[in-house]
């Protein structure tokens, strides 16, 4: 008799930043330039004081204690002290990516059957990770219009169920580039406090704010100790997506207690990983604000050029390297594969993730897409005016015809 797989082996959702791929290959192979909007992959280098801690690598590729090395752990406890969250090293966990914090987290504050508040757009592995833990994902819906900032505490309220243990909030967003003022986080804060809820706040894109923004780290928030536990990556801030470091970070001592057997289970973080997040201490304040203004020269050229295009709707992105913008279309799924297989502008075309995806709620996104601004400012330029040029024939194509003047401008956003 064949083995059949498990409920939750089934239910498992496939990516679908990654479902275009495969046109994105066609296209490649017909000699068309793809560029890609639509992963956050970033192209800068990983900055060479960390990579030089390769050479330091042992003989022996040994564990390292679960937690991480003590070196590792003192490098992470220096960079929170910089930016002036005090943390002993006992409330730090070093994990493979910001991935597996994400699911420790989830597994270890909720259990099978249980609800996770949060907003919707949401990262979509959000929705991996609750599908492996057997958790509920309960979305509140975000709009365009308000620039996707969260919802007063009313409707944290009516979205509470008996079987609520915690609200995951990414900020900055990923998808939306949004930044949660300090009041907002408050709000979310106290709902948790009061509610008995942990406050998850996935933070691996905190440096990236724009246009002078403070980032509030949730480990600052006074008096939510228990509350609190931060998901954090080296992936994003250095360019180090493949070495595949992350932290989990709570003063929560039982949920501490919890993740860290988890990481005993699973015996130790990426050994070569925290070799070269030492070198992370090396990198003067200088480090941070070039990473910034590229991201933020990046962001200016897209929203410029964006918000030329007829019927596009969208506000200016406020952090991460990510957005979503509302298109002058039904169906972002087939605009997507359209541009891929049925569109190239001086033989080139891009690759955008269709945004329902990043919603719980079914029909909702439809007519958007996320974009993502991880390539160098050049390309950024001709992707943009593939992507101008790809929207008015793709309506051209559906029978769509120019974008009324009425709905044409970005006004009111
Ligand atoms: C919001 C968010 N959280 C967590 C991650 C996980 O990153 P990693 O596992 O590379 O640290 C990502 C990656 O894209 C992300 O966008």
């Amino acid at each position: 008799m064949k083995p059949v797989v498990s409920e939750r082996g089934r239910r498992m959702p496939s990516s679908p930043i990654r479902k275009l791929m495969p046109l994105a290959e066609a296209a490649r192979r017909r000699g068309v330039r793809v560029y890609p909007l639509n992963i956050g992959q970033p192209d800068l280098e990983t900055p060479p004081a960390m990579r030089r801690h390769l050479a330091e690598a042992p003989a022996v590729f040994a564990y390292s204690p679960s937690a991480g090395t003590p070196e590792c752990l003192a490098t992470l406890q220096e960079y929170y002290r910089r930016i002036g969250i005090a943390l002993s090293t006992d409330d730090i966990i070093a994990t493979t990516g910001g991935s597996e914090a994400v699911l420790f987290a989830m597994m270890a504050g909720a259990g099978e059957g249980d609800d996770v508040l949060l907003v919707e757009p949401f990262y979509t592995n959000y929705q991996a990770f609750a599908t492996m833990a057997g958790l509920r994902l309960v979305a509140l819906p975000t709009r365009a219009e308000d620039g996707f900032h969260l919802p007063p505490r009313e409707a944290w309220e009516r979205a509470l169920t008996s079987r609520t243990r915690m609200v995951l909030l990414c900020n900055p967003n990923n998808p939306t580039g949004t930044v949660y003022t300090a009041e907002e986080l408050q709000v979310a804060a106290d709902f948790c406090r009061d509610r008995g809820l942990f406050l998850v706040a996935d933070e691996v894109y905190r440096e990236l704010v724009f246009d002078g923004r403070k980032h509030v780290s949730a480990l600052s928030l006074a008096g939510f100790e228990e509350n609190v536990v931060v998901v954090d990556s080296l992936s994003k801030r250095y360019s180090a997506c493949g070495i595949r470091l992350g932290c989990l970070v709570t003063r929560n001592r039982d949920l501490y207690g919890a993740c860290f057997r988890m990481a005993q289970g699973r015996l130790s973080p990426p050994g070569l990983a925290q070799l070269v997040a030492l070198g992370a201490s090396e990198l003067g304040p200088d480090y941070v604000l070039g990473l910034v203004a590229e991201y933020q020269a990046r962001r200016d050229i897209l929203y410029e050029a964006l918000r030329d295009i007829p019927g596009v709707l969208m506000r200016k992105p406020e952090g991460a390297f990510y957005f979503v913008a509302r298109l002058p279309i039904e169906d972002a799924e087939d605009f997507a594969a359209w541009m891929l297989s049925d569109f190239s502008l001086d033989g080139a075309t891009v690759l955008v993730s269709p945004a329902p995806g990043f919603y719980a709620t079914p029909g909702l996104g439809r007519n958007e897409v996320r974009i993502a601004y991880v390539l160098r400012k050049e390309h950024l330029e001709t992707a943009v005016r593939v992507l101008a040029r790809g929207l008015a024939a793709y309506r051209e194509a559906r029978g769509m015809g120019p974008v009324a003047t009425a709905t044409a401008t970005t006004s009111g956003l």
